[in-house]
């Protein structure tokens, strides 16, 4: 958990399998994070990166395009003396995931590379496709003999999220993959464990003598979780059509912010003992009844509108979307964790695409101090409650709010805040370039455990189930689902949800 990348040791002699590699998150994420991993001289110099995809380009213009996408989403500037490497071990292949030839072209591929190198070669087969293509994809790669690992190489997959679309498919294809592969072969990914920031919320609390005390029903009112995004689906209809804001973002994302803020201290940082605590943190979230669904959650899809200064089409405008689509693209539930440190304290999560800025936030407000506690004089004064949030991007900060008496000659409480870091983060990948730097390393730290995936999709399913449900009734009598202007703070019924409860979310804003 250090700010920097301590220690090197990359594997050399691996290839990198990207299924998906036309999509978006190897465009967004996968290259920048190759290309950050290069100028840091982290890659190993026998290097083949091997690109799949339906309609992908071929090799020339492939290795064009992604040079144009690491210009485009990194902040360093671009050089050919660090992506030239990329660049030639850069390759492109046209796939059909349904057709064994493609698996005999990629295996025969491998080997060739094998025979160039005069030495076996590692395989990392990442897994960035829909994740209907999952299952298929770890049972043709085993197939064709690309799961055996010998006494100096390694072959692993890293699997994306969601892993499954529900419990029972996500049990389904963890059975297989354990038919096919050791547990030291399987990477099941989140990338926000490999940000900084959300590696720092269990330090932040647990090192404070300040804060550790707190971090309880007896001082905290309520917790809001925010992952609010200004992008639309970015041309994934066909993966965000399967998975909504819910399983997208919620199912883990939002879950494992959840966990790090709230789970028992661990006897050590030993990445076991961590999730253990998740895992108890996790089953300790009150199961939720799909009568109850109603009362605990609402959703929404974005209409047109205005988005950093450029107006943009509504979801059901999105070209591949049905005009009948139920498929929210903005989430919000109400949580509560029943065990003796959280009973009774509600945790608020909300997620949406298109909203009025990028920001994911923890917003914890603690209780008042009692009447009884402070003078006469200030008992009559609008309380001004501390409130601690957690910017976990675009800047990694803490804010702090106090009351204080201003400068003057009134006695009176205003608020002011302490401000920790706050620096504007770079638009660096940085999650991903850890996270594949530590699959090539083998370490599995940042990594999810298969436990864990269960139990965050026994507290997603009941809404999942009662959504679908709801939304056969919806398309057969024709009802949209509630709106929000692209650009705004999410629909009406969020805002009407939280004040029910007497409270009201925090803004989204720069
Ligand atoms: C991904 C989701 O897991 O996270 C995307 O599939 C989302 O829909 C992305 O845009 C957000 O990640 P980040 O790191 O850009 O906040």
């Amino acid at each position: 958990m250090t700010e920097e990348i301590d220690t090197p040791g990359v594997p050399d002699g691996t290839v990198l399998v990207i299924f998906g590699a036309s999509g978006d998150l190897s465009r967004r994420k996968l290259m920048p994070a190759l290309y950050h991993l290069s100028r840091e001289g982290l890659l190993p110099p026998c290097l083949k990166i091997i690109g799949l995809g339906r309609r992908i380009q071929e090799t020339e213009e492939f290795r064009l395009k992604m040079k144009h996408r690491v210009i485009q989403y990194c902040s360093h500037k671009m050089e050919d003396r660090f992506w030239g490497p990329i660049s030639n071990s850069l390759f492109s292949m046209k796939a059909d995931y349904s057709q064994d030839s493609t698996f005999v072209l990629l295996k025969q591929i491998i080997e060739e590379t094998e025979r160039q190198w005069g030495k076996k070669a590692n395989k990392l087969f990442y897994f960035a496709t829909s994740p209907s293509h999952f299952e298929l994809l770890a049972e043709k790669i085993a197939e064709f003999g690309m799961n055996e690992e010998t006494k100096e190489t390694w072959s692993r997959i890293i699997v994306e999220k969601p892993f499954g679309l529900d419990l029972k498919s996500a049990d389904r294809l963890n059975a297989l993959l354990n038919k096919y592969y050791d547990e030291e072969q399987i990477f099941r990914i989140d990338h926000f464990l490999g940000k900084e920031a959300v590696q720092n919320i269990l330090i932040f609390r647990m090192s404070n003598i300040l804060f550790q005390p707190l971090w309880n029903r007896e001082y905290i009112d309520h917790i809001q979780i925010t992952i609010a995004e200004t992008v639309g689906v970015e041309g994934r209809v066909d993966f965000f059509e399967q998975t909504g804001a819910i399983r997208d973002m919620i199912q883990s994302h939002a879950l494992q912010i959840l966990a790090f803020l709230t789970m028992e201290h661990p006897s050590s940082l030993d990445p076991e003992e961590i999730r253990d605590e998740k895992v108890r943190l996790f089953r300790a979230i009150r199961r939720i009844k799909s009568e109850d669904v109603p009362k605990i959650s609402v959703r929404g899809q974005y209409s047109e509108g205005v988005v950093n200064f450029e107006l943009v089409p509504g979801y059901l405008e999105e070209p591949g979307v049905s005009k009948d689509s139920k498929v929210e693209t903005y989430a919000a539930l109400k949580l509560f964790i029943d065990n003796f440190r959280w009973r009774g304290v509600p945790i608020y999560i909300r997620t949406g695409k298109r909203m009025a800025a990028r920001k994911t936030e923890i917003f914890i407000q603690l209780k008042q101090v009692k009447d009884e506690a402070m003078p006469m004089l200030l008992q009559k004064q609008k309380p001004i409650p501390n409130t601690i949030r957690m910017e976990i991007q675009p800047r990694a900060g803490i804010e702090i709010q106090m009351g204080w008496k201003p400068p003057g000659l009134l006695t009176e409480v205003e608020p002011t805040s302490l401000t920790i870091g706050g620096k504007a983060m770079l638009k660096e990948p940085k999650a991903y370039e850890r996270l594949l730097l530590d699959a090539m390393r083998g370490d599995s730290t940042l990594f999810i455990r298969y436990d864990e995936i269960r139990e965050m999709w026994k507290i997603v399913d009941p809404i999942i189930k009662t959504w679908e449900r709801e939304n056969k009734e919806l398309k057969e009598n024709n009802i949209p689902l509630p709106k929000y202007p692209a650009g705004t703070q999410g629909p009406k019924v969020a805002k009407e949800f939280i004040q029910k409860d007497h409270r009201k979310w925090t803004i989204i804003e720069n």
